[in-house]
């Protein structure tokens, strides 16, 4: 399939890119600065110039397409506008191709906000931080829309053995610490390897149902005080000290979404893994994450 992707050089998009790539799918990808543009190319991926708060500037030259991945976002406070112009020229722009176009969408784990001992499903409502309200119409929307074939996907968090999630984790113990973690170590998240994520879009790309939704989560919730102390571990620290920041903090830091850090949630991926063969294969994070790389 030729599949265009948006957001490919992010924890999510770069993952994405090289499991289609490795696949054999014919990839284009979004590139807003020349930086992007030549990571994602030595990659082997096509390259359109464009960046999505100018939808305009790009989509018509958009190529025909079977599908479109959106992993793209600034996190910044107009997500919502800049999201929602992108799918005002998107949209129309996939209703006219010649096939009928297939489009990925991104959701998350936050959008099911706290759930405490009970394990998010597809089928458990929304329940978004204020930052990504805005993200439940805009899945209704998407889902509605005549002009395409949508499948959401909400990831777990992201993690690969030195980064996404972890990257500050990492980055303080490597140094000694103190390990800065948000809300308190007896917070569970969700978790995905990104890479695993990847082939989750593959298969809902390849293989879902036209109007599906599937969780993206190898494993339904860890303590973030468990996780931090396996990173630790890796670094020879046995008693690291941890340094945990409210989530007033983090928002005063970097942003609203950010309190999404501080949320205490379990997530299951069973119905990908029911319904499209899904098999995560990094399914013991804090063993991995004990080990050099
Ligand atoms: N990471 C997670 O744990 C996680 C979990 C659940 C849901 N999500 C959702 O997944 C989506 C992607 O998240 P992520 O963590 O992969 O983000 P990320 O690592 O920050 O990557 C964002 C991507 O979007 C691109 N981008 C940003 N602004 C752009 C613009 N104006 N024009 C064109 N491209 C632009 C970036 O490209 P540049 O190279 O130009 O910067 C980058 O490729 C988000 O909607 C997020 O809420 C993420």
């Amino acid at each position: 399939m030729r599949v265009l992707v948006l957001g490919g050089t992010g924890s999510i998009g770069s993952a994405v890119l090289s499991e289609f790539l490795a696949a054999g799918h014919d990839v284009l990808a979004l590139a807003r600065s020349e930086r992007s543009a030549t990571l994602m190319e030595a990659r082997g991926a096509k390259i359109l110039r464009g960046d999505i708060r100018n939808p305009a500037g790009w989509v018509l030259s958009v190529p025909e397409i079977d599908a479109v991945i959106h992993a793209a976002t600034d996190f910044s406070n107009q997500m919502d506008a800049i999201d929602r112009r992108l799918l005002d020229a998107l949209l129309p722009m996939l209703g006219a191709m010649p096939r009928r176009v297939r489009l990925v969408y991104t959701g998350g784990c936050w959008l099911y906000g706290e759930t405490g001992a009970r394990i998010a499903t597809e089928t458990t409502p929304f329940d978004p931080l204020p930052a990504f309200e805005w993200s439940v119409p805009t899945i209704g929307r998407v889902l509605a829309a005549p002009e395409i074939d949508a499948l959401i996907i909400h990831p777990a968090m992201v993690y690969t053995h030195d980064g996404g999630v972890f990257s500050s984790f990492v980055e303080d113990a490597r140094t000694g610490g103190p390990i800065t973690i948000v809300g308190g170590e007896h917070v569970h998240w969700p978790l995905v390897h990104a890479d695993d994520l990847a082939v989750l879009y593959r298969l809902a790309l390849e293989r879902g149902v036209a109007g599906a939704s599937y969780n993206g989560a190898a494993v339904a919730g860890l303590l973030v005080g468990s996780i931090v102390r396996s990173i630790a571990r890796r670094f020879g620290l046995a008693a690291p000290e941890l340094r945990t920041v409210r989530a007033n903090t983090i928002a005063a830091e970097k942003g609203e979404w950010a309190r999404g850090y501080a949320l205490d949630q379990r997530m299951s991926g069973d119905k990908a893994r029911r319904e499209l063969g899904w098999r995560p294969a990094h399914g013991d994070p804090l063993r991995e994450l004990a080990e050099p790389g």
